[in-house]
């Protein structure tokens, strides 16, 4: 068996690479009022720690990576990092997840540095709704940043949207337009339960068959055929479009059979499943003089300790972490 391929036979080629807790937003659905008590410079990994991992986990066949956060583009020397991500050899691909509200000025440079998939946080068209959501005034950077990142070629660029009941599912229809007339990916997201903060409740959440027939009402529908990069998004288009529809159901329809991903926290944990606390620690090894094998072997164990299933949107077994001390 290969050293990538887990117990229920997922062959295992995705991290996720949360590099900092800390958001310049507070997302109802993510992040408490007053934030949560960031870690200190001392308990998160640095980046010659997070290349390491990446590169012990690249030798067991991981080959696409994502950097998240908190929000990413806040950490000091994030270009540096990402230079010297994109470098390692056998990694294919390197992506980033960020709330857009600094890539007015980023985006090139990110560029430069060697990114070139995109997923930016919108969950609103609508700026006092933004203020309202993430508790922040930001709105108009989002936009700009939005944009910066199709000028720079950015491609895909996919825009995040969190359905919520009662609060943005009204805007399905003003997303669709966006994706007939911009080349942007919009990916309706479920709203899951993770950590306390949330306030979850399956009332709130729209499902991807909900979310599915919403836009079917406003026209046809045409089926994507995946690119490889989609993930668990099912994709479509409006005819003519420029852009397309990503619905992602981690609740209603969960994908765990084909999941390939572990996360790694800012605080050096390696976490198999989103929805499970159970969590590898990799950070003392690495502070204790370990070797790239030691770490190789505990990255393995995160393959093999990856539940094969969750059961979240079923109970109360979701894990206590915020999502953004998880990495989105
Ligand atoms: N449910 C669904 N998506 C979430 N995200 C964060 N918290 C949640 C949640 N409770 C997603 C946001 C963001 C990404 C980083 O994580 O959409 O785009």
């Amino acid at each position: 068996m290969e050293p990538n391929t887990d117990p229920f036979h997922r062959k295992i080629t995705y991290l996720r690479i949360s590099i900092t807790d800390r958001c310049n937003l507070r997302c109802l659905y993510c992040i408490s009022a007053d934030g949560v008590r960031p870690l200190t410079h001392k308990d998160i990994l640095t980046y010659e720690e997070i290349l390491d991992t990446t590169r012990a986990a690249v030798e067991l066949g991981i080959t696409k990576v994502r950097i998240t956060g908190g929000e990413p583009l806040i950490r000091r020397d994030i270009l540096h990092f990402i230079r010297l991500l994109c470098t390692i050899p056998g990694l294919k691909d390197v992506s980033i997840t960020t709330n857009g509200t600094l890539l007015k000025d980023m985006a090139g440079p990110i560029f430069d540095a060697g990114i070139r998939r995109i997923n930016i946080s919108l969950d609103t068209l609508n700026p006092l709704k933004f203020q309202r959501i993430t508790r922040r005034d930001c709105f108009d950077k989002v936009r700009e940043g939005i944009s910066a990142a199709k000028e720079t070629g950015f491609s895909p660029i996919k825009l995040n949207v969190v359905l919520i009941k009662g609060l943005n599912d009204n805007e399905i229809p003003q997303f669709a337009e966006l994706s007939i007339r911009s080349p942007y990916v919009i990916r309706f997201i479920e709203f899951m339960p993770i950590g306390k903060i949330a306030c979850w409740d399956r009332q709130k959440v729209i499902t991807s068959s909900e979310i599915k027939s919403r836009l079917e009402s406003l026209g046809p529908l045409q089926q994507v055929t995946s690119s490889g990069n989609d993930g668990p998004a099912k994709q479509y288009r409006f005819a003519h479009a420029k852009g397309e529809i990503g619905i992602i159901s981690p609740i209603s329809n969960h994908f765990c059979a084909d999941c390939n991903r572990l996360r790694l926290t800012a605080d050096g944990k390696l976490r198999p499943c989103l929805f499970s606390d159970h969590e590898i620690d990799i950070k003392t090894s690495l502070r204790s003089g370990c070797t790239q094998e030691d770490i190789k072997r505990l990255i393995q164990q995160g393959i093999a300790e990856k539940p094969k299933r969750h059961h979240a949107g079923h109970g109360n077994n979701t894990g206590l972490r915020p999502m953004s001390k998880i990495g989105g």
